[in-house]
């Protein structure tokens, strides 16, 4: 006889099963709720002390075996961290376990509260779009107000000149996953409008998810979307007009600094486009795509 806690926790499950089923996607949760569900849970696996990082059992105890072996689970010295949730690389996943650890780790970001301001002032969490089976993956920055209404990257302005030069590639948003370093907007106080760029404490904050998606995903390429996203990624802030077009490495994976395309917005010359276009067709040439005479041609002077 399940006691009332289970009984009350499957009615829950049930109801929001019904809600995502009915098209709900986002649910507003106060912020001691999401502090409650952000605690990890209590500890099953008992500590190796011959290890330096530690065994623990997954926060979500009731998760499959299947689930837990491919985590590379590790605890600092202050308690879990969000390391638990990136993927030990010598470990193979089917697509339906990289589907089951990128539910996982959407599920905790979605109820982080680690940076409280954050926290409070966003109204989405935004975690990633388009399909983890993919060699080709975007990273930006942080997202805008767009992003954070609609709970989705690069939907405002410079998102849809990034989703063109993405088509222009002869892909599409759904073919490659797109994320921010950051997943949540960066407040601005007492602004009603404006972005702020994020500090670097909120990015090393945030970057676990994105090494954890970064693990699940195992792209071919990374993408490195503007100056704050190369920081945020390799730790490099001398200038990304020097690092632009010039291949980096990523923990093993290929990484292509180019312009943000915010900046393209600004600046609309054929020459700063070009600079972008070729990168995009080195990326191209690397995942071995076709690329035809036109393609070739973008943005050349007449
Ligand atoms: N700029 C970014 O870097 N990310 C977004 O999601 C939107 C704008």
């Amino acid at each position: 006889m399940p006691s009332a806690y289970e009984q009350l926790l499957a009615a829950t499950i049930a109801h929001v099963d019904d809600l995502k089923r009915g098209g709900v996607k986002y649910l507003p949760v106060d912020s001691e709720s999401l502090a409650e569900l952000n605690r990890p849970a209590a500890r099953k696996a008992p500590i190796d002390p011959s290890s330096h990082t530690k065994a623990v059992a997954p926060a979500e105890s009731a998760k499959s075996n299947a689930l837990e072996r491919p985590l590379a689970r590790a605890v600092s010295s202050e308690g879990p961290v969000l390391t638990e949730l990136i993927v030990d690389a010598s470990v193979a996943l089917s697509p339906e376990e990289k589907d089951a650890e990128m539910a996982r780790i959407r599920e905790r970001a979605l109820a982080c509260v680690k940076c409280p301001h954050l926290a409070k002032s966003r109204r989405n969490v935004v975690f990633g779009v388009g399909t983890i089976h993919t060699e080709l993956m975007f990273v930006g920055e942080a997202p805008g107000m767009d992003e954070d209404q609609q709970g989705e990257p690069f939907v405002g302005k410079a998102g849809q000149l990034l989703t063109k030069i993405i088509q222009t590639m002869g892909l599409d948003r759904d073919k490659v996953y797109i994320a921010n370093v950051l997943k949540c907007r960066p407040d601005t106080p007492g602004q009603r409008t404006g972005n702020r760029k994020p500090t670097l404490d909120e990015m090393n904050t945030c970057k676990p998810y994105l090494l954890a998606q970064i693990s699940v995903i195992r792209p071919k390429v990374i993408v490195a979307l503007g100056a704050t996203a190369v920081e945020g990624l390799l730790g490099k802030t001398y200038g990304i007009m020097k690092l632009r077009g010039n291949w980096q490495d990523f923990n093993g994976v290929p990484l292509m600094p180019t312009y943000h395309p915010a900046y393209l917005l600004r600046n609309q010359s054929l020459t700063e486009k070009r600079k972008v276009w070729e990168d995009m067709l080195a990326i191209m040439e690397k995942l071995q795509m076709s690329i035809n005479d036109k393609q070739r041609g973008y943005f050349l002077p007449k």
